[in-house]
């Protein structure tokens, strides 16, 4: 029988520890984050209106800066120089996608290092990279590896595969992945990979972050396997108020019963990448006023 992963509770906890270390610190001012968020993609609104709200019962103070769809880089980045510049100011997080008239990579490099809760920048990256322990490491995937830790999920020389090479997920995931301690042998497979359902069955780990329904067959999965499903996508449903049901990028309902464990969606990955963000924001507060 296989173990589903609660990513829920798993997090609650997480906000739990916060909140009381919080509760423990007693500086002139609580720590702030503030989120950017350019248009009304429905997506983008509702996971900023969440991390507002988690911040919120831990006590971190949050800012939201809402900028029309057409901003233009210049603009953006005046707005981020503010928030770099302002000494209230913690974390910044500018909530991808951004419009494609806009350089998600000048975005993120544009954010002050020590502010980069995101971990997107090519900084952050950088020492995540050189296994530097400063680096604010991307929240999806170190949200997945808490997860992994807190499931006593064995890394260490097992095979571990990642699908998807994006900034968000994939490429840092590789990264934490292969890191000493964690140690386990990666591989990366993408849109153009060859033997793809081959390679994932050799995976001890499975990790899909490709925003694509049912990607992962029951075929692709080895017995015993540990599924991580990162995939977050809205399916129309009949059944539904708001009219669609989120789905991950895993076959759910055949890929459970051959594995060891399995993250739900939603309930599993999403809710750790909020609380990975609120806990890189409690370290970048702890660092700001000097502890
Ligand atoms: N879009 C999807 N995931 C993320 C995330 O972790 N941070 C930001 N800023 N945007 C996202």
């Amino acid at each position: 029988m296989y173990e589903t992963i609660d990513g829920n509770a798993v997090a609650k906890s997480i906000h739990a520890e916060l909140g009381a270390e919080l509760a423990n610190l007693k500086f002139s001012r609580p720590p702030c984050v503030a989120f950017i968020r350019v248009g009304e993609d429905p997506a983008s609104v509702s996971y900023v209106k969440k991390k507002g709200r988690v911040a919120e019962e831990i006590g971190i103070t949050s800012r939201l800066h809402v900028l029309n769809e057409s901003v233009s880089q210049d603009e953006l980045n005046a707005l981020i120089d503010n928030l770099n510049a302002d000494e209230n100011v913690d974390a910044i997080l500018i909530q991808a996608p951004l419009p494609k008239h806009l350089s998600e990579r000048d975005t993120f490099n544009r954010v002050r290092p020590d502010k980069d809760v995101d971990g997107f920048s090519s900084g952050s990256l950088g020492m995540l990279c050189q296994e530097d322990s400063r680096a604010f490491v991307a929240c999806t995937p170190a949200g997945i590896l808490e997860l992994l830790k807190r499931s006593g999920v064995a890394t260490s020389g097992k095979r571990a595969v990642v699908l998807g090479r994006s900034i968000i997920v994939g490429k840092p995931m590789a990264l934490l992945l292969m890191k000493k301690g964690v140690d386990a042998s990666v591989t990366v497979c993408h849109s153009r990979s060859e033997g793809l359902k081959e390679i994932c069955a050799q995976a001890d780990i499975l990790i899909a972050a490709v925003g694509r329904p049912n990607t992962v067959t029951a075929d692709m999965v080895k017995d015993g396997a540990c599924v991580i499903d990162v995939g977050i996508n809205r399916v129309e449903s009949s059944e539904t108020k708001t009219g669609y049901r989120l789905v991950g990028d895993v076959d759910f309902a055949n890929v459970a019963p051959k594995c060891s464990k399995i993250t739900p969606v939603p309930g599993g990955v999403g809710p750790m990448t909020v609380a990975m963000l609120m806990k890189n924001t409690v370290a970048a507060y702890k660092r700001h006023m000097g502890v």
